[in-house]
């Protein structure tokens, strides 16, 4: 599927009650040629405002790692597991996840990036189900099944965590500095 027939297909979807909710939907915002992509849980109230994801406060964190590492918000690509908002932040419901799974199958599949950095316990349970964030945060992984060989994986905890949580948030900025170390990785064995 092509970029734009993709982006069609998330901007009209009605395939679960989200969209009944929303204001806009998310289908996610930088480089569609990216190395290294994002996926998050899904929209709050700014992103759900504003069409974009991570533009809120924990947004505002993650654009300051990005950004700690060298790198910009333009030339990676940031997304969620779920397009569209969960009422009141709650975490997406299975089915909701179920349906807006082939959007995020499809972004990878056109993007191909070299890592996928999920945040949060949602976003890793969506592709490394079955591992604890607190025992593997930081370490580079890959996937089983459909996504094996495909990636590396790199489980971190989700930005907002650490907003209240000054600890997490030295971790999770010792933990992107994982990323040019992995990205110098795959380019020497590529
Ligand atoms: N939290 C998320 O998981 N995603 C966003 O886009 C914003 C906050």
């Amino acid at each position: 599927m092509l970029k734009d027939e993709l982006l069609g297909k998330i901007a009209n979807c009605r395939l679960c009650g989200l969209c009944e909710g929303r204001t806009n939907v998310v289908p996610g915002d930088g480089s569609w040629d990216a190395d290294v992509f994002f996926v998050g849980e899904g929209p709050g109230r700014d992103e759900d405002l504003q069409g974009k994801p991570f533009v809120g406060a924990a947004g505002r964190l993650l654009t300051e790692m990005i950004e700690s590492i060298g790198m910009s918000r333009d030339e990676v690509f940031i997304t969620n597991v779920v397009k569209c908002r969960p009422p009141s932040n709650r975490d997406p419901l299975p089915d909701e996840v179920r349906s807006c799974r082939p959007y995020l199958d499809e972004q990878i599949k056109i993007i191909k990036p070299k890592l996928i950095v999920t945040l949060g316990r949602h976003s890793m349970g969506h592709f490394l189900p079955g591992l604890k964030i607190s025992e593997v945060h930081g370490q580079p992984k890959r996937a089983t099944g459909i996504w094996q060989d495909r990636q590396v994986f790199l489980p971190l905890y989700h930005p907002a965590v650490a907003l209240y949580d000054s600890r997490k948030k030295d971790v999770l900025f010792e933990d992107f500095e994982m990323i040019p170390l992995i990205l110098k990785k795959l380019n020497e064995s590529s």
